[in-house]
């Protein structure tokens, strides 16, 4: 048994079952053992699933230009941050960089971009990443570990990034049984005269569990289950209150509250990765899998507007990149036929757009907050 595992055996053996929002959180984020802690491959071919950065520099072009569109929106002001939440390897911040040096330097000259990343194994692989990139753009690079730590007090312009970082907060699960909610908890069963984990019903941790769906107008159909995402709201928080005037940008999977909680998705999202296979159960080799849920938009939108984030636009990644000119890059091709790159490109663009790929569940929301009140 790993050392993870005996760790929440005793918490268990101590207190008694533990949400599964607690347990993965020492899954995924524990300081030694957690699975984005601990060393190794976890993002690309050679690790557990691709995100769109890991697809090709093309996703960061994209970015780069959104960035330059908001920018000038927001009237080109003389110092404007960007802050990229859960960077992982770095791969976003390069490529955008990279893009704002060689097409906007007007941008580039006015940039600061800061990483923050709860794991200290990515932020290395971040570091090296980002040290070894474009030559001469080390400098624009900085790492905190909260947005607070950018500015005393303000982030007085900017815009925030988030891919797949929201996918990945621990989430609560809960069941309708009987009528009622129920939290499903993590406890431990005998199996063959071993001990391992096991899902057990209880009460709610907490009020806002059912808060959140009557805020929601949810009601789950008796025997579903659903998770529910309560560290996106402390996340927002912590945006609006550092975030002067600017934009953030959250990309994941996910969907509104009537999609998500309708009846079909009888089991709810969450899902586990392993060497790129969907593994079904979250509950074993702990730290040694991704473990993840779909993002609720719904409550992204509606959290962010109790916060002074007002929702800009939710479209989908496909709609959002070819609002960008996604598809003109093929046309930009110096000679399509003859150029190695442009077979990359093309299947880059399929796997971004084509519904088979990541078009298909990838939304895309734009807040922003107090763009309108003048620099
Ligand atoms: C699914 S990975 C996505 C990585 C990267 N954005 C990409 O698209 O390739 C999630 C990332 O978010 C980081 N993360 C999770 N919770 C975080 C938090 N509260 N603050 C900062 N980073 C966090 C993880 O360590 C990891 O780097």
């Amino acid at each position: 048994m790993s050392d993870l595992a005996k760790l929440i055996q005793q918490e268990i053996a101590t207190s008694g079952p533990i949400t599964f929002a607690w347990f993965m959180e020492q899954a995924l984020y524990h300081p030694q053992w957690g699975y984005y802690t601990s060393p190794g491959t976890k993002i690309g071919r050679t690790g557990d699933f691709y995100t769109a950065p890991t697809v090709n520099p093309l996703f960061g072009t994209m970015l780069a230009r959104w960035l330059y569109q908001m920018w000038d929106a927001a009237d080109r002001p003389a110092q404007w941050v960007v802050a990229e939440y859960g960077p992982g390897t770095g791969i976003l911040a390069r490529d955008i960089v990279a893009a704002l040096r060689r097409n906007h330097p007007d941008l580039y000259a006015t940039l600061n971009y800061y990483l923050i990343e709860i794991s200290d194994t990515l932020k290395e692989l971040q570091q090296q990443t980002l040290t070894t990139g474009e030559p001469g753009a080390d400098h624009k690079f900085h790492w905190v570990n909260r947005l607070a730590e950018i500015s005393p007090g303000y982030i007085t312009n900017g815009c925030i990034l988030a891919n797949e970082l929201v996918d990945a907060f621990p989430v609560h699960l809960v069941r309708q049984s009987g009528g009622e909610l129920q939290e499903m908890y993590v406890s431990l069963s005998n199996k063959e005269g071993d001990s391992v984990f096991t899902f057990v019903p209880g009460p709610l941790s907490t009020p806002e569990l059912a808060e959140y769906f009557n805020s929601q107008n949810v009601q789950l159909e008796e025997g579903q289950r659903a998770e529910v995402n309560l560290q996106a709201r402390e996340w927002l928080a912590e945006v609006t209150a550092h975030l002067q005037r600017g934009y953030l940008l959250t990309i994941d999977y996910g969907a509104t509250s009537e999609e998500l909680y309708a009846p079909f998705r009888h089991d709810g999202t969450l899902r586990c990765f392993h060497k790129h296979h969907l593994v079904d159960n979250p509950l074993t080799n702990l730290g040694g899998q991704d473990i993840t849920a779909h993002v609720n938009f719904s409550t992204l939108i509606t959290w962010g507007e109790q916060l002074e984030l007002r929702k800009k636009e939710l479209v989908s990644q496909p709609q959002f990149l070819i609002n960008l000119g996604i598809l003109d890059i093929l046309k930009e091709q110096p000679d399509y036929t003859q150029d190695p790159e442009f077979a990359k490109i093309t299947s880059a663009i399929k796997q971004l757009v084509l519904p088979g790929g990541m078009g298909g569940i990838f939304k895309v929301l734009v807040q922003e907050k107090a763009v309108s009140q003048g620099n």
